[in-house]
């Protein structure tokens, strides 16, 4: 039952975070959904509003401290809490080895995956601390665990993810807030194509390679994954990294 709670999901425009939202609105929670895509945004918007939710968006770059002070503020001004935060707005950068890799795709991706994750957790943490508890869901990967080929850096902030959901299971038990982190292998969203089209056929292949054994997810199975570590009593998860490979085993 979603007692009205109030639910805000960053990277709400396409993939994983649509789908969440979509199914987070059938239940009856109130969304604030969060993007910078803010046409995609808007289509998610009414998509949840025809579905009978009550939903703001708002559109916010998650790596800029002041969109997501506005994002956090606007979520407060209009349900008065959040009850429940889906920190999931991720990116991928050219795939390449270590070394090719410049300090613009660097500073990009650990922006929008680890900084944006971060001030996410910096300013809605209060605020749960305020209404008495919170559940939180870090969107992470199976690059948590185990690097994919020319995937350092987005590994690289992926295992750092997976770690501030540990700190939050150790720090805030006796607060009422929890974290899990929800970790899919291959999910079936666009966020891959560009970058690895620029892979030669012999790296294009040691990628593949790489992700295997596979079994690719709908965004929509790993979203059922999300709602069950975000809604129920899994109090029992705090601080876990739950791999959604799909009978893969990775850890
Ligand atoms: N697709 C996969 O294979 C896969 C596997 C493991 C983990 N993930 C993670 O799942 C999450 C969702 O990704 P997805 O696969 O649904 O891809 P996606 O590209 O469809 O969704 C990512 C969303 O984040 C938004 N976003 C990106 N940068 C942003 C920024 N700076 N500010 C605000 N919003 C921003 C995008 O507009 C988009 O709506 C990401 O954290 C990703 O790293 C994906």
């Amino acid at each position: 039952m979603s007692e009205n709670k109030v639910v805000v999901i960053t990277g709400c425009a396409t993939g994983l975070g649509r789908e969440t939202a979509l199914k987070l609105a059938e239940q009856g929670y109130r969304l604030v959904l969060v993007d910078f895509n803010e046409d995609a945004g808007n289509d998610t918007l009414a998509t949840v509003i025809e579905k009978g939710a009550e939903a703001i968006f708002v559109t916010a770059d998650v790596s800029k401290e002041e969109d997501v002070q506005n994002y956090v503020n606007e979520a407060v001004k209009k349900f008065g809490t959040i009850d429940l935060f889906v920190n999931n707005a991720g990116i991928m950068v050219p795939m390449r080895l270590l070394h090719e890799y410049n300090m613009d795709e660097y500073n990009r991706l650990m922006g929008v995956n680890l900084q944006g994750a971060f001030l996410g957790l910096k300013y809605v943490i209060p605020v749960m601390l305020e209404n008495g508890g919170g559940h939180i869901v870090n969107t992470v990967s199976s690059n948590s665990f185990k690097p994919t080929a020319f995937n350092g850096l987005y590994s690289a902030s992926k295992h750092a993810l997976a770690a501030l959901t540990k700190s939050i299971g150790q720090d805030y038990q006796e607060m009422n807030i929890r974290a899990v982190g929800v970790a899919p292998n291959t999910m079936n969203t666009t966020i891959g194509v560009n970058p690895s089209s620029h892979l030669t056929e012999e790296r294009f292949a040691k990628l593949i390679a790489s992700t295997g054994p596979n079994i690719a997810a709908e965004p929509e199975e790993i979203a059922d994954v999300i709602i069950f570590a975000l809604t129920t009593g899994a109090t029992m998860l705090n601080g876990t990294t739950v791999n959604c490979a799909g009978g893969q085993i990775f850890q």
